[in-house]
Parts: C-alpha cells; structure tokens; sequence
C-alpha cells in the first residue's frame, strides 16, 4: 500500500526552547510515541524528527531505527526547512504540563516555540498539513493558522479526540460494547471548559441516554473525570503520551488514505472566530467541513463558554 499510495511525509516537531528542567525534556516524548506508533501501523513511507535539542532528535532516531524492520518506513533526523517541505507536520514542541498546571498557563513559553518553528520552516509547502498537538492546542492552532498564511482547513489541532476517547473508553466498559460503535464526542477547548454533547451521541442508531445503564451514571462526574484524567496521569508519571499519540497516528492514516473519518478536532469556527474542538470530516486535504451537530440548550451554553475563554486569549496573541 505503501508503494501505491502518494508518499507521505509526517515529520515531527520537538524543539525545546528555554531552561527546562532535565525532567521536563526526557518526559517530552510525545513525537518519538507518535513516531513510533506510525511505524508500528506502517502509514508512513518516510519519518523525519526535528528537536533544537539535536542530541535528543539524534537519540529517538537511533533507537526507533532499531525498530524499522517491522515496516518499510525509513526514519531520519531533519532540520526545518526540510519540515517545511513535508506532506504532513506534527508539532509537539513545547513545554509540558507540570502537575496541577493547566493546559492554558502554557501559552506563554509554547506560543514563543510555535512562533520560532514555524518562521524556520518557511517557505511552506503550499500543500503541507500542520496537525498542532502541543498545548493549549486550541489556541495554539489559531496562531499556527495566522502565523503560517495557510488555509484554515490546512491547519488544525488534535483537539478533544483524545478525551473524545477516554469518554468512549469509559461508556464501553458500561455499556459492554466496542469503543468503536459509540458515536460521542467531548466538544469545545482540550481544557478545563470541555464537554460532553451528550444529546447527540448514539450508540447503534439508539441514543445513548436511552440505555438503562445510564440511568445510573453520574453524567457531570464521569465528564470531570474525563476532563481531569490528564491531570491524574501526570501525577503519576510526569507526562501523558501514548493516548495523544494513537490518537494522531490515526489522524494521520485518515489523512494520508483520505478516509474522511469524522473526529473531533480543533478548528476554525467563524461563529465565535476561535479555535476549537468541533466533529469535523477529515480527509487528505485536511478538515473537508464541520459537522453541525444537534447541542441541547445547555450544552450550546457550554461550547459559548469554551469559545468566549479561548477567544479572549486568542486575541492576545494573534
Ligand atoms: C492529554 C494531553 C495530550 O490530555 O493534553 O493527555
């Protein structure tokens, strides 16, 4: 499939900037996962990591190439301007939550990041895919789509997928069903504001509320959970990566084999002009169109909370 399909080029973005800690950057592993993971599912012809920390890019490549004959994926370590010349680049550089830290409190060391990788990529490939994952995603999404003069569907952010699939993960468990037959989505900002659109979500053509199990579900708590399970992992291991990066990894087979899955991702959305998590039709040109989708009165009050929060710090920066 490889040898048919366009070749594909993700590329990852790790660069550090500033005096982290020695801790902070050994738990910023989130591109080396999703390297890893898109060598593992075989999407890729070509991997290519970029880190201002050389020693660190150099290291990952090493290692992942040690694991390169379980696909034909070659993978190399790049500069940024070969980024810039990609099919599809990941941007995971930045500086981690620290525990108890919101997503939010890392706009002002990511934002200098972004604003840096994305001048030394220039020239863009006019064609070129910027799948933003570092946070807060969704802001950092609206400055990466002005910063880099691409077209808004060209630039979008991994957004509340992941906990999109903590909250599926949870309901199979109650449900006794596969993750993959339940349609529900956590909307709004990757962040404390998110929620659940529990009015549209259905499972086998029948809605979910209607299931006697979830007569008994504490909806507000399970959505907190949900909301705060970054927060619990990092206490515990210092970062989370293998859900972001399964998450991306299948953003991007969905993008290279143009499959048109829709996902909750973090996008443009003219009516509150911010960026946030909206189902939208993901394709090989990127976010093919939004989805409408039904919201009860209260759960639109939460997407205008959502919204007017990262508006207000979206305007600060771009
Ligand atoms: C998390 C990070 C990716 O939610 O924000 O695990």
């Amino acid at each position: 499939i490889l040898v048919d399909h366009p070749i594909y080029h993700p590329i990852f973005i790790d660069a550090y900037r500033g005096n982290f800690s020695a801790d902070q950057l050994r738990a910023g592993s989130v591109g080396a996962t999703i390297a890893y993971a898109l060598l593992l599912q075989k999407i890729s012809s070509e991997i290519v990591l970029v880190d201002i920390v050389e020693e660190t890019a150099r290291g990952q490549v090493l290692d992942l190439s040690d694991a390169g004959f379980v696909t034909s994926a070659r993978i190399r370590q790049g500069n940024f301007q070969e980024a810039g010349q990609c099919d599809i680049v990941i941007v995971t550089a930045g500086a981690k939550q620290k525990r108890n830290e919101t997503r939010v409190e890392l706009i002002e060391r990511n934002y200098n990041i972004l604003s840096s990788v994305i001048s030394k990529m220039k020239p863009l490939n006019p064609n070129i895919i910027l799948l933003i994952v570092a946070n807060p995603v969704d802001v950092l999404t609206y400055i990466a789509q002005k910063l880099s003069g691409l077209p808004k569907n060209q630039v979008f952010g991994s957004g509340t997928f992941l906990d999109s699939a903590r909250l599926r993960l949870e309901l199979a468990n109650i449900l006794k069903v596969a993750e993959n037959a339940i349609h529900a989505y956590v909307l709004g900002e990757h962040g404390d504001s998110q929620f659940v659109a529990w009015s549209a979500a259905h499972v086998g053509g029948k809605s979910l509320l209607d299931f006697p199990e979830m007569k008994a579900v504490d909806k507000e708590n399970l959505a907190k959970e949900i909301a705060r399970k970054a927060y619990e992992i990092i206490n515990l291991k210092g970062s989370t990566y293998y859900g972001i990066a399964g998450c991306v990894s299948s953003l991007v087979q969905t993008i290279a084999f143009d499959q048109r899955h829709i996902r909750p991702l973090s996008v443009y959305v003219e009516e509150f002009q911010c960026v946030l998590s909206m189902p939208v039709v993901l394709g090989s040109s990127g976010v093919e169109r939004i989805i409408d989708i039904y919201l009860s009165a209260d759960e639109k009050a939460r997407l205008q909370k959502s919204a007017a929060e990262l508006s207000a710090i979206c305007k600060k920066y771009a």
